[in-house]
């Protein structure tokens, strides 16, 4: 089955109210583990490429992976979607590589830190809306900086989403998908203390623009088993914290749809690593430390598919292509 459109995969996960995980991908063995955990339990998936990924894997290598993952695994929904685009130049190198969706993250300045004005975020997604739906490309958009509750209150840079200007902003620039900052941040060390996250704000948004497909970011749970055994074996992860997998549960009960997960499956590969190269010091075979850590990040995903309830979804529906979502973008 060729990649569906990412629009399709949230649209459905709508109708039957559940979320489905959007795993980062640099690599073959992270590739492989996540579609043996879609076939396993017959989930629909969205894999997804930062910028640091497509520069990893130089376009190509990226490219030809995931035309084997579709091949191998004719039956199951993907979506390939670009993660953190931040200017339209990538948006359009993402679609000419066969990206069937793009995120343009207008949330911040060129500079990456700088919180964009809510004009100019508007400005620059909806130029991506118009470069990307004459293909049938889903987008997705950002409002709002992702960061922690705690330094909501304490610095002016985290601002979390309002539901009043998210439904502006879907308005004026046609987005499929929206990443709204609700408290969660990337990386393994989320919060200080205890998670708290605005999950209200998903209830508002959902309700007041029920159209565009909610997303969260930062989104991984940094499993206490795997920190402590990368702690064990000699790495050094003090303190890492994630999203307990029962708030995103919460979450999507209020409305979230797509689940951005790429630090649980670092640390599981981390983890991994170091264990064996303790335990077997002799080991100088790749495969036999990358085939485990292909392993440890099957568990880590299907896992989550099963929490997020996309597992035993994926034959609910028939696929449609780009071709057909280019139809109804231009009917609109
Ligand atoms: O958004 C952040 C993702 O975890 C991607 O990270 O830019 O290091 O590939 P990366
Ligand atoms: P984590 O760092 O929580 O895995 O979040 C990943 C993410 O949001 C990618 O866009
Ligand atoms: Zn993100």
């Amino acid at each position: 089955m060729p990649l569906v459109p990412m629009k399709q995969i949230l649209d459905e996960a709508e109708k039957g109210s559940y979320g489905v995980g959007a795993f980062n991908v640099n690599n073959m063995e992270q590739i492989q583990a996540i579609m043996r955990a879609a076939r396993d339990t017959n989930s629909p998936v969205i894999i997804q490429a930062s910028r640091g990924a497509l520069r990893y894997t130089n376009l190509i290598y990226l490219r030809k992976l995931m035309e084997a993952a579709a091949e191998d695994n004719p039956s199951i929904k993907i979506a390939l979607h670009l993660d953190h685009g931040n200017d339209l130049e990538v948006v359009k190198q993402a679609i000419d590589l066969g990206f069937t969706s793009v995120m343009i993250d207008g949330s911040l300045e060129a500079d990456g830190k700088t919180p964009r004005s809510f004009e100019g975020n508007v400005e620059i997604t909806r130029a991506a809306v118009e470069i990307a739906h004459p293909y049938g490309v889903t987008v997705e958009g950002e409002l709002g900086t992702l960061g922690g509750i705690e330094e909501h209150v304490q610095a002016s840079r985290v601002i979390l989403t309002e539901p009043e200007e998210a439904v502006e902003f879907v308005k004026q620039t046609g987005v499929d998908a929206l990443a709204v900052a609700i408290g969660t941040s990337h990386g393994a060390y989320k919060f200080k203390v205890t998670p708290t996250l605005a999950i209200d704000r998903v209830e508002k948004i959902h309700q007041l623009a029920p159209d565009v497909r909610l997303v969260m970011h930062g989104s991984s749970s940094v499993p206490q088993e795997l920190v402590a055994a990368v702690n064990k074996y000699g790495g050094a992860m003090p303190n890492a914290m994630g999203v307990p997998v029962s708030a995103i549960q919460d979450g999507i009960r209020k409305g979230i749809r797509k689940i951005n997960i790429d630090t649980d499956t670092r640390i599981a590969a981390t983890a991994t690593i170091r264990r064996i190269f303790h335990e077997e010091p002799g080991i100088f075979d790749p495969r036999e430390y990358l085939g485990p850590v292909r392993d440890a990040i099957y568990e880590v995903v299907k896992a989550r598919m099963e929490a997020f309830g996309s597992a035993k979804h994926n034959d609910d529906y028939a696929p449609i292509t780009l071709e057909d979502t280019k139809k109804g973008y231009a009917a609109r």
